[in-house]
């Protein structure tokens, strides 16, 4: 049976690991060629490991194993020029994009050190990075003429006033997730009349290094009442990553070929809990 995303072109950043490798592999299994990008070092401020190369390496394995082809590099999405670096050799090797899901993110909630830098890490991964990703891929999709459909994850704490605590860096993260469907809605409405489609997704808390690692659950037991907020309305305490990986295939196939403007909760009922 033919993917539901044959011929089509993917970009997609933060794809080392987690929710972005699970993206890639994803669209790839429905046909997409994907190019993505990830920093692959530690961002000073964040309190749990980042990925490194070797994880870029193993999701182009995944890919390439589920049959798909991968442009990846190595490059951080505060910086335009670099996106583009990479956005642009995708596109020589693939052809053009027509699809986009700005995913690259930290968490930089629990101090390291310098809190004022992390507001501006947060700020530049989640919201700026979004921008760069929606600046690299408009003027050529509204070139083209073929439409188009990007995706920008959010998170819970996009809808909600989840927050740890009021560091930089957790208020960062918030007014980061909170600020990207200021800018879904902005280019929703601008590019519409392009047959050009922008949402939002809102998980809540997923399995992956981000959330679910050792020095979170540490704070946890230390702050009882920093986290106490954070269950969902479903018996689940993590969701999957391909959870949000099935919901981005429906917004950008022709499932969701009249879905734009929207945010989309993937969150096990996490606004509605009791
Ligand atoms: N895990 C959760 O509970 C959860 C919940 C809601 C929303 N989110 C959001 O989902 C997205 C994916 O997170 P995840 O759960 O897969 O975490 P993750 O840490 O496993 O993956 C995030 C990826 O983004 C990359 N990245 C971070 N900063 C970057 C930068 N400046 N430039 C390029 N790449 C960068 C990381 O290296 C990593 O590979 C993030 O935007 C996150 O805020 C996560």
């Amino acid at each position: 049976m033919p993917g539901q995303l044959e011929k089509k072109v993917a970009f997609i950043t933060g794809v080392a690991r987690g929710q972005g490798r699970s993206h890639a592999v994803r669209l790839a299994e429905e046909g997409a060629d994907i190019i993505g990008l990830d920093i692959c070092r530690q961002i000073d401020t964040v309190f749990y490991p980042m990925p490194g190369p070797a994880d870029l390496d193993e999701t182009k394995r995944l890919v390439e194993k589920a049959g798909g082809r991968i442009h990846a590099d190595i490059a951080d999405v505060r910086d335009l020029e670099a996106v583009q670096a990479v956005y642009r050799a995708g596109v020589a090797e693939f052809g053009d994009v027509d699809i986009a899901v700005a995913n690259a993110g930290i968490m930089p909630i629990i101090e390291q050190g310098a809190a004022r830098q992390a507001w501006h890490d947060a700020i530049g991964t989640m919201l700026t990075g979004a921008w760069h990703v929606l600046e690299t891929v408009t003027p050529r999709l509204v070139e083209r003429g073929q439409g188009g459909s990007i995706v920008i994850t959010s998170s819970s704490a996009g809808l909600s006033g989840l927050g740890v605590n009021v560091l930089p860096g957790s208020a960062a993260y918030s007014a980061a997730k909170h600020g990207v469907i200021g800018l879904m809605r902005l280019y929703a409405s601008r590019l519409a009349r392009h047959n050009i489609r922008v949402n939002t997704v809102h998980p809540t808390g997923v399995d992956t290094p981000m959330a679910h690692n050792d020095e979170f659950d540490r704070f946890a037991v230390a702050n009882p009442d920093a986290v106490k907020g954070f269950y969902n309305a479903l018996p689940v305490n993590y969701i999957e990553a391909v959870d949000i990986s099935n919901a981005i295939v429906y917004l950008v196939s022709e499932s969701g070929r009249y879905v734009t403007g929207t945010t989309l909760t993937v969150d096990a009922g996490y606004l509605v809990r009791p």
